[in-house]
């Protein structure tokens, strides 16, 4: 029954997908059982119906939010109580933002494109990457490139701000690809397995959140429920050692880790947030939380809190039909 109730949310697990077709062993219970669970704080909520997609904390402290239909940026002040947002910039003719990440300081790559939640589609050959740059009084927003190769663009992490290059996670074709915001030249630099969609499966999704840690990528396999990490070139992005399995049986989407390496996935299914330490080991640090899709620590006196939202969207049985359960939030989780 939690199952049925539960909450599917990128934007890419409606996609026609069933249930069914995800590994259910232990995937879509959620682990109660185990950890410190946390109290979490609703610190903004949007109206009803607002799907929060992924974020990105600010140096300041704000954070800036996605939305999935319509393809909206909002910037979130979380310094105030209680908090504001602000609607950043509005991208008109798409009606989806996803991924997001600090580039150089305050200036920001988003993934813009034409993704249905209703009909659960995307237009072929209309994603794209963009710029917002927030480093003077009004934001300068432009497009950096069109990836008419991509299927599905979803996570997003810098790669080397120094050249400007970022990684975006494709979940549709199952690899990441490495996009120089400089040049906008793009190419694929992984793909294995362990990134791509599980084949033949009714959900073809495969990698979905990716961060990077010093020189190793970290990142999620939504349909496969795998969070894995691979050792990368810091100049290309390519693998220069193995893909490794960190841990099996957790449906995640975006995810924030820390610099030791312990990571917070949003658990997307189970509507809870996992923590998931170097050696492998799973506990719940959160839960009862509707449809996290991402989270990220806070980088000024709040750095012990990791702000999580939400697309606020349940799912029924059948799978097209997603019923909003409430606007999507912001989510403040104390950790120690
Ligand atoms: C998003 O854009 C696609 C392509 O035009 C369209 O099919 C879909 O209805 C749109 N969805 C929303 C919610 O705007
Ligand atoms: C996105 O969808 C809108 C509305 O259907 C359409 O006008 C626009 O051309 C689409 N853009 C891309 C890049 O596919
Ligand atoms: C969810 O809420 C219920 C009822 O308040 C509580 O018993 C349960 O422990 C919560 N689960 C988590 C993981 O926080
Ligand atoms: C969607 O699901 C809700 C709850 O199960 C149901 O009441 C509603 O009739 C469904 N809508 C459609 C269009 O199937």
């Amino acid at each position: 029954m939690y199952i049925f109730k539960s909450s599917l949310a990128t934007c890419v697990a409606v996609l026609g997908c069933l249930l069914n077709a995800l590994p259910v062993t232990g995937a879509l219970v959620p682990r109660d059982d185990a950890g410190d669970v946390e109290s979490s704080t609703t610190v903004y909520q949007f109206p009803n119906p607002t799907w929060l997609e992924n974020l990105a904390v600010r140096s300041n402290g704000e954070i800036l939010v996605t939305v999935i239909n319509p393809a909206d940026l909002y910037k979130v002040d979380v310094r105030r109580t209680p908090a504001t947002a602000t609607l950043l910039y509005s991208f008109t003719g798409l009606n989806t933002t996803t991924g997001i990440t600090e580039v150089t300081p305050d200036v920001f790559a988003v993934v813009v494109g034409n993704y249905s939640l209703a009909t659960g589609t995307v237009t072929p050959r209309s994603f794209s990457v963009w710029e917002v740059d927030l480093r003077s009084h009004e934001p300068a927003i432009s497009k950096i490139a069109d990836l008419p190769e991509a299927a599905l663009l979803n996570g997003m992490t810098t790669l080397s701000s120094r050249k400007g290059t970022i990684l975006i996670s494709d979940s549709g074709l199952g690899v990441v690809w490495r996009l120089n915001t400089r040049t906008g030249e793009y190419a694929v630099v992984l793909d294995d397995k362990t990134t791509r969609p599980v084949p033949g499966a009714e959900l073809q999704i495969g990698i979905n959140g990716i961060r990077r840690l010093r020189d190793y990528l970290y990142f999620v396999n939504l349909g496969r429920a795998l969070f894995c990490r691979v050792r990368i070139d810091l100049q290309t992005g390519t693998a220069i050692g193995p893909y490794e399995i960190i841990a099996t049986g957790l449906v995640g989407d975006d995810f924030d880790i820390t610099k030791d390496g312990t990571a917070y996935v949003t658990g997307v299914i189970s509507n809870v947030v996992w923590r998931v330490t170097p050696d492998g080991t799973v506990t719940v640090v959160a839960g009862n939380l509707t449809g996290p899709t991402s989270a990220q620590f806070g980088r000024t006196k709040d750095k012990n809190t990791l702000y999580v939202v939400t697309s606020g969207a349940m799912i029924t049985p059948d799978p097209i039909n997603v019923t909003f359960a409430e606007g999507g939030k912001v989510v403040a989780l104390e950790t120690d």
